[in-house]
């Protein structure tokens, strides 16, 4: 008699921290949005997402949200309609049973059986990873606390690329609440990660906090260069960050202060404070007129409640609004790897479940524009690399 192995648990993947993608996930994923774009954008504005797939039919997505949202949710709402799935939403804790009481514990333990994936975000640090630890299907942080906004950095970086073509050695200005803003977190390890120099501008008192500050040292190897443009310049290292991202070296510092490249711009998280009324610096049209900000990109992840004037709308350094419509796109592209739709091998774990998918993939890119199915499939084949396959499996 044969003792029979036990089934092996499927391995799922969570992205609650950007540090829960390697620099060679982020490629991937940047390279299916820019094909997603390249086919499916309307041609009068290519950085607008308007026609769909059929790659996730059948698939749900839950977005679960304890917070105020426009972009985050209706963004992952806007993908899984572009890619042909459906959503489930909970958009308001007041009419959900958080409001009777239920523990998100117990609520992402119901609802990972209605969705096959799920985005939360919550006001309290660490709510998406406890979400992660008792879901059975992939979790994605739309934002928990002041602790972490991955899938916003994703759009921050992608617009970064499109515009600058490279990461390594620029220098990005970080203005105003660098305290309570999730998006910065994650936007300066994912910066320090691919070699650019992070210049803070934090507002009064509002500095990046000392554990974000020793992780940037300590993990990612930054060096402190006092003499940066608004005081100390976080600058990393050669090594061991990888340079493929973006592609050639433009920014130098050569002598004095390096150029700015791009400036970040974030509101007063003012939810995250108990004082709320405090002195906040606004950029505008003359704020941009100092000359080391001569070829800044002027990024925000928004809302903006006033720190950024509306006469920076028209400035052709302006790229928020293009940030922001990147938000579906890119999250088609995670929600499609997550869910094994561009890869043919990951969620049903069947050679039968691959061969469909990646046939439904085929097709439905096919039959539209031959280019890019030749790109994705090729993506889909590299996904099945000894790299890819262990990092997102
Ligand atoms: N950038 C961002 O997270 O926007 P929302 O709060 O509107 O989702």
């Amino acid at each position: 008699m044969t003792t029979a192995r036990p089934a092996k648990k499927p391995i799922i993947r969570h992205v609650v921290s950007i540090n829960d993608l390697t620099n060679k996930e982020i490629e991937q994923i940047f390279e299916v949005a820019q094909a997603y774009l390249d086919e499916l954008a309307d041609k009068s504005l290519p950085y607008r997402i308007g026609r769909g797939t059929t790659l996730g039919a059948k698939s749900i997505l839950a977005t679960l949200f304890y917070e105020p949202s426009t972009r985050t949710r209706l963004s992952f709402e806007s993908a899984m309609l572009r890619l042909g799935g459906e959503n489930i939403t909970s958009a308001d804790p007041n009419t959900s049973s958080a409001a009777k009481g239920e523990s998100l514990a117990d609520s992402v333990r119901v609802i990972s059986n209605y969705a096959d994936i799920i985005v939360i975000r919550h006001p309290k640090d660490g709510a998406a990873r406890l979400a992660a630890d008792y879901s059975t299907v992939p979790v994605i942080n739309g934002g928990d606390g002041s602790h972490e906004h991955p899938t916003q950095t994703l759009c921050d970086l992608f617009t970064l690329k499109t515009k600058k073509k490279t990461l390594r050695n620029l220098s990005v200005a970080i203005a105003g609440d660098l305290k309570g803003s999730r998006t910065v977190h994650s936007f300066v390890y994912a910066l320090a990660r691919f070699g650019a120099h992070i210049a803070p501008r934090p507002a009064p008192g509002m500095d990046l906090p000392a554990h974000v500050d020793k992780r940037l040292r300590e993990e990612f190897r930054c060096t402190i260069d006092p003499n940066g443009p608004f005081g100390a310049l976080y600058c990393t290292p050669d090594e061991p960050h990888q340079p493929t991202l973006f592609a050639e070296p433009e920014f130098k510092i050569v002598g004095g202060k390096p150029t700015i490249g791009a400036v970040y711009v974030t509101r007063f998280q003012k939810e995250r404070w108990s004082n709320k009324d405090q002195t906040y610096p606004t950029v505008d049209a003359e704020f941009l007129k100092q000359p080391e900000f001569s070829h800044a990109s002027v990024l925000h992840p928004l809302p903006r409640v006033g720190e950024l004037d509306v006469s920076v709308d028209s400035d052709s350094r302006a790229i928020y609004f293009q940030q922001a419509a990147y938000g579906v796109p890119i999250r088609m592209a995670l929600i499609s790897l997550l869910l094994g739709l561009v890869r043919g091998n990951h969620c049903t774990g069947s050679k039968a479940g691959s061969r469909a998918r990646a046939s439904r993939l085929t097709t439905s890119l096919e039959t539209k524009d031959c280019n890019v199915s030749t790109r994705i499939v090729s993506c889909m084949i590299r996904l099945k690399d000894r790299t890819y396959a262990t990092s997102f499996s």
